[in-house]
């Protein structure tokens, strides 16, 4: 199973749920990150995100930024969007019903979330990246839980 997450800007969201994910998945899956637009390609993970994901014994600072390409839908099982608008600029750029049936949003896996989105942490503080880390760590549990079924 390979897992691709989603976000804006890939620095705060998508990084996170990378990080979290690497750390419940089992060997034989992989997960990376990517955005919707490019602004911050090359770059590493905001330092809030850095800092909030470290606090939980994570590693992300060594993840770099990059936009979402047409491989990726060749090359990933599943793509999981962070918000709504997210999820319309994916879905737009599928190719065909195969494509589309690989993408949907990331809360959608805690089932009772219907149209639920990671809310972006990127305008607030610490607090809002510590609340981002929990909503990512509970989704990641249930995609966890969803492929050892
Ligand atoms: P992310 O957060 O999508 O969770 O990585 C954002 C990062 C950058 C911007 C917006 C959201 N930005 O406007 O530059």
């Amino acid at each position: 199973m390979k897992i691709l997450m989603v976000c804006l800007g890939n620095i705060c969201r998508s990084p996170l749920a990378e990080g979290i994910m690497k750390a419940k998945l089992p060997d034989n899956c992989t997960v990376d990150s990517a955005g919707t637009i490019s602004m911050h390609e090359g770059e590493h993970p905001d330092k809030r995100a850095i800092k909030t994901a470290a606090h939980h014994d994570i590693d992300i600072s060594k993840q770099r930024s990059r936009p979402i390409t047409r491989i990726d839908f060749e090359t990933f099982d599943k793509i999981y969007c962070m918000d709504i608008d997210v999820l319309g600029d994916v879905v737009s750029k599928t190719k065909n019903e195969e494509e589309r049936q690989k993408v949907s949003l990331f809360l959608e896996v805690l089932g009772d979330h219907k149209n639920a989105e990671v809310p972006d942490p990127y305008w607030g503080d610490m607090k809002d990246f510590e609340m981002v880390f929990q909503l990512l760590d509970k989704g990641c549990t249930a995609i966890r839980n969803q492929i050892s079924k």
